[in-house]
């Protein structure tokens, strides 16, 4: 990018945002990115009230999606992939991001909400961590990149005992990434 407009205004992803989207992919993950553990829970599509893009006059700037899926049988969602372009990071477009998109899932009937993260990035949204005596899933993870966030229609003391499974709530094709490699050419990490 050479020029940088910072205004931006934050609005829901759009069909037509695919190859922008799939840009910022590609500046903020390696090549390898769809082959990671985490992508074994996104099937089907990202949701779309949820999935945001910073854009600045049809540029964008940033991309945040949603997949669906299950905590203990509970209606929850995954949060990422999350990439702002490398020309406007640390300007507090990717907080916006998270923050706009966490305020909109408050507001309907996911109860949990699920992240693996940077360690450090998201606590300050009120991400706890957890380990593998909390939660299990289908592809295994580095532990310090787990957290869960209760949405304000959870239920703790609902819960059943711990692990909760963690799973895809879609059994449709992913619509966005190829997730069909081989186990033993997973590789952990990134979100
Ligand atoms: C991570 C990312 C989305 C942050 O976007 P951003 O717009 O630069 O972030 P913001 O400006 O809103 O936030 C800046 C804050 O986040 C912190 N931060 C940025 N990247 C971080 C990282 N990878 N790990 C931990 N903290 C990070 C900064 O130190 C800063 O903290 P401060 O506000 O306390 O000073 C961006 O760097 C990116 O696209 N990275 C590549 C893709 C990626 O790693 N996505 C997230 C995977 S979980």
């Amino acid at each position: 990018m050479s020029t940088v407009d910072l205004s931006y205004q934050i609005r829901q992803q759009i069909l037509q945002d695919k190859s922008e989207i799939e840009r910022l992919m590609g500046l903020g993950f390696a090549p390898s990115h769809a082959g990671r553990a985490i992508w074994r829970l996104r099937y089907g599509d990202a949701i779309e009230d949820l999935s945001l893009v910073a854009d600045a006059n049809g540029q964008l700037l940033g991309s945040i999606r949603y997949w669906p899926i299950l905590i203990a049988e509970r209606p929850s969602i995954l949060l990422g992939p999350l990439a702002v372009d490398p020309s406007v990071r640390g300007k507090g477009i990717g907080v916006a991001l998270v923050q706009q998109s966490l305020a909109l899932a408050q507001t309907g009937q996911w109860e949990w909400c699920f992240i693996s993260g940077e360690p450090e990035y998201y606590l300050k949204f009120g991400f706890n961590p957890v380990s593998y005596d909390d939660i299990t899933l289908p592809a295994h993870i580095e532990p310090e990149r787990l957290h869960l966030l209760p949405l304000v229609s959870a239920r703790p003391d609902a819960m059943p005992e711990k692990p909760w499974p963690i799973m895809p709530m879609s059994t449709d094709a992913p619509t966005d990434a190829p997730i069909d490699v081989e186990p033993a050419q997973q590789i952990t990490g990134e979100c």
